[in-house]
């Protein structure tokens, strides 16, 4: 591995939602990458097998350690499986990027309750069952770092009522979370993505809306998974050993820059 440059050297790490759910290059996938390329060992956990083994193949490819757990992180039992399994195969557990979440663009009055309640366990909840388990097999080890994956959506609207109100709950978890297991060494950071291009919005995004969404922020660029990867990566490693319950923003400055990005999604 030519680039390895071994910031989470020796440390074991759990991806939620490790593949991608179409072509391309997702956050859970990216993040996974780039942990083992630092030098994690990291366990590729995602609901379907075969996006996992995508990932796997990647870190194969590149000298990386990693293997694939099948899990649906909206479970008790499965979450508890994951942490089990990270422990069992790796002897410890360091990291935990809480990256599984999905959107459904519907206000309050369009949404049935029904998905309501489903976006907010997928979202929010499985964050709080992946994280009880989590927290204690760290502990054992002296600490750790949890990373939720939020949404600028947190922190302003965007058309999709359950979504941006779970990912606004992510923030309060996180919140809660670093200050309850501060003392014990675990630290909880969250990051907020803008819009950047993956799996998950390449489907229902033309050129011409791509286009309007990389003109959208102070910057200009267009932002990937890679770049919200590398914020896990600097949230995970001993450089952000100082930091706990933060919201790190990788937006390309589109909240500052207040332009009509989001005016899409009520057309
Ligand atoms: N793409 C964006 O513009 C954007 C912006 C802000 C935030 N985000 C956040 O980034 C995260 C998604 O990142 P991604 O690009 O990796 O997403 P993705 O849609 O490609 O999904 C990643 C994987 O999650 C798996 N998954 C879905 N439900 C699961 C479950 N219940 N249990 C286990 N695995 C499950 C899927 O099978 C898929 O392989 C979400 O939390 C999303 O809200 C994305």
């Amino acid at each position: 591995m030519a680039d390895l440059v071994g910031r989470l050297e020796g440390k074991v790490a759990i991806v939620t939602g490790a593949g991608s759910r179409g072509p391309g290059v997702g956050n859970g996938k990216a993040t996974s990458v780039l942990f083992a390329r630092e030098g994690a060992k990291v366990l590729l956990v995602d609901i379907a097998l075969d996006h996992a083994e995508e990932t796997r193949a990647i870190i194969d490819e590149e000298g990386g350690e990693a293997s694939t757990f099948q899990a649906d992180v909206t479970s008790e039992a499965d979450c508890r499986a994951m942490v089990e399994a990270a422990v069992e195969r790796y002897d410890r557990l360091d990291i935990l990027d809480n990256n599984v979440g999905i959107s459904l663009r519907k206000n309050i009055i369009e949404i049935d309750p029904d998905e309501w309640d489903h976006m907010m366990t997928i979202n929010l909840k499985s964050m709080m069952l992946a994280s009880r388990f989590a927290i204690p097999a760290m502990i054992e080890n002296g600490g750790g770092s949890i990373i939720n994956i939020s949404s600028v959506a947190a922190l302003r609207a965007i058309g999709d009522a359950a979504y941006t109100t779970s990912k606004a709950a992510v923030i309060g978890l996180t919140m809660t979370m670093a200050a309850d297991h501060g003392r014990d060494g675990v630290r909880v950071n969250c990051i907020a993505p803008g819009l950047v291009y993956t799996p998950m919005v390449a489907d229902r995004v033309d050129p011409q809306l791509r286009e309007h969404r990389r003109k959208a922020s102070a910057l200009g660029t267009e932002g990937t998974a890679w770049d919200v990867g590398w914020a896990a990566v600097f949230l995970a490693s001993e450089e952000a050993r100082w930091i706990t319950g933060a919201v790190l923003p990788v937006e390309a400055g589109a909240i500052i820059a207040a332009r009509d990005h989001y005016a899409h999604w009520w057309d």
